[in-house]
């Protein structure tokens, strides 16, 4: 069940007798790949223990709102924004009217008012509990406010009683959570992405470089990781924080970014967005160059070819489906398709660097893909983050077809 693959979930746990069967759901939830925050209300906790709890889910249970320890590890607030579905089971009476009425009196029912995330209650109670106006016009309120009911469903109770008002058991729970999320487009693939430029040094203080900002490389890693992708981004030196989610190598040269990437292989789609020195000083003098008067005004430097990183990642047997880009100033599409064609790619993404507003350093770009039959695919100017998430919706889709 991919769609929980990586998906954050915060399983909140009421104080029902239905609470034995949380700790099977965290399993469940963890099986299928997701990962889990346990948040318990006062009432949860005499029902079964914090540490059970937290040694399933590999994290400590968060229990009060009002305790500042907790609140410096990771904040309510913070845990509201982490969560990626908010997911309450048991959902007693009580926690369903509180919901139902906005009251936010404990670190749970607070969570789920400070949330954007979708948020879904299992209910388990007494069936006449469940059948009582008063907790059916609850659900009904809850319900019209966007929240999720999975279940109850009906049959004997822990008290004897039988009807509705059972807990749905765990493995059914999981099912329900998977359907809160769509089918994301690259679950499961592994993505490889290069971004920034690369410094080539010539001796301790100098180095050549260029104006690649690493801004698209580090959008499309970031849209790759929603699109359900484990990334990994190989960076050349860039000031740039490092998207949620994504697995980042740090590197200076492009013989350093080649070995990363081959360290991080296999992969199935490489997106190679860095703008990669093409040579680099044949010597790195030991010592900072002096100015030398005996060679008058000039001072020549030796340089020789980097290793290509896109050919040679695309030219191996267990070769990923390949993206590069191609930055010009000049001959856009001419050059790309060239490109395209002598390191053998599936796809390239041109990109006018001579035009400001788009490009290097920028904050917006505008491209165009060409695929192997010369089709053009025109992206029209927006800012790096849609070019990012558009560019990953159509690689992926050619991905699925190749
Ligand atoms: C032994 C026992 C079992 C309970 N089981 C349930 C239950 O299954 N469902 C329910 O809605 N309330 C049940 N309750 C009542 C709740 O614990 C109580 O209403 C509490 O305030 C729930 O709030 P909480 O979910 O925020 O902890 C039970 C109480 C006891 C003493």
């Amino acid at each position: 069940m991919q769609r929980l693959y990586r998906k954050r979930i915060v399983l909140g746990v009421g104080g029902g007798i239905a609470a034995y069967k949380s700790a099977e759901l965290v399993r469940r939830l963890r099986d299928h790949g997701a990962e889990v925050r346990v948040v318990m209300t006062q009432g949860g906790r005499e029902f079964i223990t914090p540490l059970t709890l937290q040694a399933l889910s590999g994290h400590p249970v968060h229990l009060d709102l009002l305790d500042p320890a907790a609140e410096a590890a990771m904040g309510h607030i913070e845990l509201a924004r982490w969560a990626d579905l908010i997911l309450v089971a048991p959902a007693t009476a009580d926690l369903m009217a509180r919901l139902a009425q906005g009251v936010a009196n404990d670190l749970l029912t607070t969570l789920v008012l400070a949330t954007d995330a979708p948020v879904a209650l299992a209910p388990a109670m007494n069936q006449a509990m469940w059948r009582d106006p008063a907790t059916q016009g609850n659900a009904q309120r809850l319900l019209e406010r966007g929240f999720r009911l999975f279940g109850p469903a009906a049959g004997s109770q822990a008290c004897g009683d039988v009807g509705p008002g059972r807990m749905l058991e765990a493995e059914e729970l999981a099912h329900a959570a998977a359907d809160c999320f769509e089918r994301a487009l690259l679950t499961g693939r592994h993505v490889l992405i290069t971004a920034g430029p690369t410094q080539e040094n010539i001796d301790p203080v100098r180095y050549i470089t260029n104006h690649s900002s690493g801004k698209m490389g580090f959008a499309l890693a970031e849209a790759a990781a929603e699109a359900g992708a484990r990334v990994t981004l190989v960076a050349g030196p860039v000031h740039l924080p490092t998207p949620d989610r994504v697995q980042r190598i740090d590197v200076v040269s492009a013989r350093d970014m080649l070995a990363a990437c081959e360290a991080a292989m296999p992969c199935d789609l490489l997106i190679a967005a860095a703008a990669v020195a093409d040579y680099r000083p044949e010597v790195i003098a030991p010592q900072k160059l002096k100015k030398d008067p005996t060679r008058g005004d000039g001072l020549l430097l030796e340089l020789v070819r980097n290793p290509d990183i896109l050919a040679t990642l695309a030219g191996r047997p267990d070769r990923p489906f390949s993206v590069g880009f191609a930055a010009e100033t000049e001959n856009l599409l001419d050059y790309a398709t060239r490109k395209l064609r002598d390191k053998n790619l599936d796809l390239i993404v041109a990109n006018d660097v001579a035009n400001p507003s788009i490009g290097f350093n920028s904050e917006e770009n505008a491209v165009t893909v060409i695929d192997r039959q010369q089709h053009q695919t025109r992206f029209s100017q927006a800012s790096k983050g849609r070019i990012a998430r558009q560019l990953v919706t159509f690689i992926a889709d050619r991905l699925d077809q190749s």
